[in-house]
């Protein structure tokens, strides 16, 4: 239910009743998740303020008839990404400013230049080493190539459909065209990750994934990397926890520069092939990349979706990534690009 038609019935959330009224408003469910996605709403919408208190576990429990221990994980994980916080006996209370709702840390990137004119922090190519692309515009303004006239034609003409499955590192069931791996990742994001969930992401990492994910509401769970790639026991200990997805960066991984080897990633996928969580992988380097394009998709294509960007290889203007993996994901990246087209 979109949250503009409760919040005339609940301005101002002053009281436990109004509060657990806009509860049972915006959603039905009633588990942990459920009520922890349905409070970060009302924060994000407003209708609870900075500051607000919130009514007793005790209070809420028996108005939704659930136990005090799932509001209670609820709460926990709000105040995990941050939105609430507990003070003692007081209570618990809307924190004063709600992370999570900026690029904070992508902002954070880059700074002055060095003595040298080389700041490799947000990874941009040397412009000089670009590749002309001349010639293709040529040949797409002389209509010598294939042309889509229509927002709801297939998003990849055949002939790149057939090269990049020709060049993937494993048959993926659907391929789509995004603008760039960021744009990709915050589709993909949009799809695979609830409020709450466990996320396995990469220590040291790609800031900007952490923007994204902590603004979906997702708890991260930090893995760290040697030589190889993300070490498998530490894979492993995460996955007890059992995280919706885990987001890996298969060659020159932002920022160690490290790739996965073969051994590697079977390792990992063993590992993986015990759980049921997404494996989200962007090859942000591409086609500069000089690593093999080793991929987890080889063992397990149903739960692995890769993300191929063009951005290092042609030009970050261009912005251009592919996706390739099962339809169920890959149809809803294409479902929410024509979403934001047709808005
Ligand atoms: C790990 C990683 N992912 C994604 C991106 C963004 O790629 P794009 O320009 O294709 O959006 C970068 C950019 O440097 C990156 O380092």
């Amino acid at each position: 239910m979109a949250i503009d038609s409760v919040s005339p019935l609940v301005a101002g959330v002053d009281e436990p009743q109004d509060f657990i009224a806009s509860l049972l408003l915006t959603s039905d469910d009633r588990s942990a998740k459920g009520i922890a996605a349905s409070v970060h709403r009302l924060i994000t919408a407003g209708i609870m303020r900075p500051g607000d208190r919130l009514p007793t576990v005790r209070e809420i429990s028996a108005q939704l008839g659930v136990s005090p221990a799932t509001v209670s994980e609820a709460w926990q994980s709000l105040t995990l990404v941050g939105a609430l916080i507990t003070r003692g006996r007081a209570g618990t209370f809307v924190a004063l400013s709600t992370p999570g709702t900026g690029p904070n840390r992508y902002m954070g990137l880059g700074g002055p230049q060095t003595a040298v004119g080389l700041d490799l922090s947000q990874g941009t190519p040397d412009p000089a080493l670009l590749p002309s692309l001349l010639s293709a515009v040529e040949r797409v303004t002389r209509g010598q190539t294939e042309w889509s006239s229509s927002y709801f034609d297939e998003p990849v003409l055949g002939t790149l459909d057939d090269e990049l499955r020709r060049t993937w590192p494993f048959a993926p069931e659907r391929i789509t065209v995004v603008d760039g791996a960021l744009d990709a990742l915050s589709r993909i994001i949009d799809h695979v990750v609830s409020f709450g969930d466990r996320i396995v992401v990469e220590s040291p990492g790609f800031p900007p994934l952490f923007d994204l994910l902590e603004r979906a509401g997702a708890q991260m769970l930090a893995v760290s990397m040697d030589e190889q790639g993300i070490v498998p026991d530490e894979l492993a200990r995460a996955l007890e926890f059992e995280p919706a997805a885990v987001f890996i960066q298969p060659r020159a991984q932002n920022p160690t520069g490290t790739s996965m080897t073969t051994l590697r990633s079977s390792e990992l996928a063993q590992i993986l092939s015990t759980s049921a969580c997404w494996i989200i992988e962007d090859d942000h380097s591409g086609d500069i990349a000089q690593a093999d394009d080793v991929s987890i998709g080889r063992y397990i294509p149903e739960r692995c979706i890769h993300i191929r960007s063009y951005s290092k290889s042609h030009g970050p203007d261009l912005r251009i990534a592919a996706i390739g993996g099962p339809s169920e994901v890959i149809e809803a990246v294409i479902a929410s690009n024509i979403a934001v087209i047709a808005q």
